[in-house]
């Protein structure tokens, strides 16, 4: 259960496919558009950190130069898909090792057949190295015509980031092609060297931003024709000479067979941290391979000035912006099993911190308000418009970056996680600590005083639940805002004890005083939350005065709820796209009772839009339902968390992976089924709730440096 296939080739859902079949390595991702192109395709690269401006949404990841153009041509006539007959196709990855395959046979309108086999990765070995081979296999006589290319024509939907600079013939086998960003001005370096091309000499083809290699074999019945093709790539954000170093690692693979082992041992380390294995159910055991193999390919080894995209690194869907996505949903995977990867992502919040400063002074608060949407420095990049649901031609004010404070506890809580499973002092003291005592200088600072309530007050904010904007004291915000003034007041004792140094330098430069700190306890004893008298936790001041609403009512709908009712309208009704208050709860589970659990589950549950909400409730949802121990409720979010780009449950999958959902799908397993505990000591212990049709749960996870593999058996 370690194959990705698909069996035949169908245009309409080839964007999905891009987006199942992307590969990487962590320093870029290649969505699985086919080597040849096809009309309709969303063929695209994305490099971590090559963003470059745009209008409307800022900045976004730059569709990088083509690596994989490759035409081949039958006694004259090209390989297309969109021609002659597809007698055969299969195509698959295969998650352990990064590979993906495609066998297609093949008549063309003259009637030439062959067989034709292309196989890509992304190295992991060497994150600046790619690897595509193209085996053909012809059942007639006559020649076959390769020709293999760089395209720098690449552009985002329409627009190009890039201006050419230069290209060469370096050797016989390689050629180089070197372009740059418009605005941001990265520079960025492909080297394709060519293997199988050796006698004669290939042809060069000095295509503007194009260059080619081109060479015609003898095509002779049953024999095959191979040629492999090695591309180097390298930015100015890597090495002041990044053309220099694309040349050396397109240079450096020995074969096609070296390259590959080499790829096979990386990844076989990585699924020895990472590993889950379910028998007794294929779709989740799929699942959650392919959920970990998406957020491994997006994951940067080496680069702690990037972080992950709501859509990794697999398509345009929200242009490379990261979210609390990230510190939420993937950064426990990695926190628990690749804990450097994790780091180099806290790194990023902590290096963008001078712009979270930003936004908070500039909204009139000191501390650090991290950006909802955060691209390459940190700057708050969420468009402040977007077309509307209903008519195209209007647009509907996003209101996120405004009013989600939670982002900056959000960030805090996952330093801390990070610091609690990892024991990495030092990293925490140098960094951690900050990220958690500058937002807590936030929150300290945003409260307001509510004299008649006799509260701390966050008014005018938006909560996970992104189908309520504008509302005051929303359950989440507040919650996390109150554990981020506890846990920066402890953390300060903890530095005091144990690292008095630096305690004393960040009390001096974040300016730490008596006064402000004791507001910081003031604050957190006194946040406004209205808790009903059973313990139902209204999402929001006036929640429950809200329209009820049977969500059975409107069944059954292929829309969101967002969408039946229209942004505004949505305000009015007590219908949740996320859960808000569970998803608290979840956060913060030791804070609660089962029973308070419960009782906010049973309300919740049934207002919420599973099916078309957003895609980062599920995992949460039955993470929840198996606390409560409902392991049929929880399997059903589960599978819906699964299923998101595997099937297309929302049918915008083209647009990219959806990351959230990815990791959560793996907390949903070890948090929910496996039911992991972390204790504050150190310890932990499994409650497990497994699904009755799974014979065995195995997970991985590493707590202070030392990785535990657990079983869990379904007597
Ligand atoms: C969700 C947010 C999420 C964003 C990016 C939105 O639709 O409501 O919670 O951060 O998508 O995935």
């Amino acid at each position: 259960m370690w194959k990705i296939t698909e069996n035949s080739f169908d245009p309409a859902s080839q964007n999905h496919k891009e987006t199942i079949f992307t590969i990487g390595n962590g320093y870029l991702s290649t969505r699985g558009a086919l080597e040849e192109g096809y009309p309709g395709e969303s063929r695209a690269s994305f490099v971590h950190g090559v963003f470059d401006d745009t209008p409307v949404v800022f900045t976004e990841l730059a569709n990088a130069p083509d690596w994989m153009a490759l035409s081949i041509l039958l006694n004259g006539e090209r390989f297309s898909l969109a021609r002659g007959t597809i007698l055969d196709f299969q195509r698959e990855l295969d998650l352990r090792s990064g590979l993906l395959t495609r066998r297609v046979r093949w008549q063309s309108p003259g009637g030439h057949v062959a067989t034709l086999l292309f196989e890509r990765f992304a190295s992991l070995a060497d994150e600046h190295l790619l690897a595509l081979r193209c085996q053909v296999i012809p059942e007639f006589d006559g020649e076959i015509e390769i020709r293999a290319a760089l395209n720098g024509n690449m552009d985002n939907e329409g627009l190009t980031h890039w201006l050419h600079v230069s290209q060469r013939r370096e050797n016989w086998e390689t050629v180089c092609l070197q372009t740059r960003t418009r605005k941001s001005g990265i520079a960025l370096a492909l080297a394709m060297r060519l293997r199988g091309f050796d006698s004669p000499q290939p042809d060069y083809w000095d295509v503007e931003n194009v260059p080619t290699l081109r060479q015609v074999f003898p095509a002779r019945r049953g024999e095959t024709v191979t040629v492999t093709k090695f591309v180097g790539i390298a930015t100015s954000r890597d090495s002041d000479d990044p053309l220099a170093l694309a040349l050396e690692r397109a240079a450096r693979p020995q074969s096609w067979d070296a390259a590959l082992e080499a790829q096979k041992q990386a990844w076989e380390r990585e699924w020895e941290r990472c590993e889950v294995s379910i028998e007794g159910d294929d779709e989740a055991q799929i699942a959650i391979r392919f959920s970990l193999f998406q957020l491994l390919i997006a994951a940067p080894r080496h680069d702690n000035r990037v972080n992950i995209g709501a859509k990794t690194l697999s398509g345009f869907g929200y242009r490379g912006h990261a979210f609390w996505d990230t510190e939420i949903f993937m950064l426990p995977v990695f926190t628990y099993t690749a804990p450097q990867i994790a780091r180099n992502l806290l790194d990023y919040r902590y290096l963008t911190l001078p712009a979270a400063r930003e936004k908070a002074s500039a909204a009139g608060y000191e501390g650090a308000w991290f950006a909802w949407e955060s691209a390459a420095t940190g700057d708050e990049v969420t468009p402040t418009w977007v077309p509307d649901f209903h008519d195209k031609k209007k647009l509907a004010r996003v209101w996120t970056g405004d009013l989600a404070l939670h982002i900056s506890a959000d960030v805090a809580y996952a330093a801390w996680q990070y610091w609690r499973a990892t024991g990495d002092d030092t990293w925490f003291a140098e960094r951690g600590a900050e990220l958690v005592l500058d937002t807590a200088k936030f929150f300290a600072a945003r409260a307001e005083w509510q004299p008649e309530r006799g509260c701390y007050a966050y008014s005018d904010v938006i909560g996970p639940d992104e189908y309520h904007d504008h509302n005051n004291n929303n359950a989440y915000t507040n919650r996390l805002a109150k554990w981020n003034l506890q846990t920066g007041l402890a953390i300060l004792d903890w530095l005091k004890n144990n690292q008095p140094g630096k305690a004393i330098e960040l009390a001096r430069s974040l300016d730490l005083n008596a006064e402000r700190l004791s507001k910081w306890q003031d604050v957190a004893e006194k946040i406004c939350m209205r808790v009903e008298p059973d313990g139902l936790i209204e999402q929001f001041d006036g929640f429950f005065a809200l329209k009820d609403i049977k969500l059975a009512d409107y069944e059954p709908r292929t829309r969101s709820m967002h969408e039946i009712f229209g942004v505004e309208a949505a305000n009015e009704y007590q219908v949740l796209k996320q859960p808000d208050v569970l998803m608290m709860q979840y956060l913060l589970h030791n804070e609660y009772s089962d029973e308070q659990i419960r009782t906010n589950y049973d309300y919740y549950t049934p207002r919420t839009d599973h099916t078309y909400g957003s895609s980062l409730g599920p995992s949460i949802q039955a993470i929840v339902a198996c606390l409560m121990g409902d392991v049929e409720e929880a399997y059903e979010h589960f599978i819906r968390a699964a299923r998101a780009d595997l099937r297309d449950v929302r049918g915008n999958a083209g647009d990219g992976i959806h990351a959230a959902s990815a990791g959560g799908t793996w907390q949903a397993v070890v948090f929910g089924f496996g039911g992991l505990r972390i204790h504050a000591d150190g310890s932990w212990e499994t409650h497990p709730h497994l699904p009755q049709h799974w014979q065995s749960l195995t997970f991985r996870f590493y707590l202070h440096g030392q990785q535990h593999i657990v079983r869990l058996e379904n007597r």
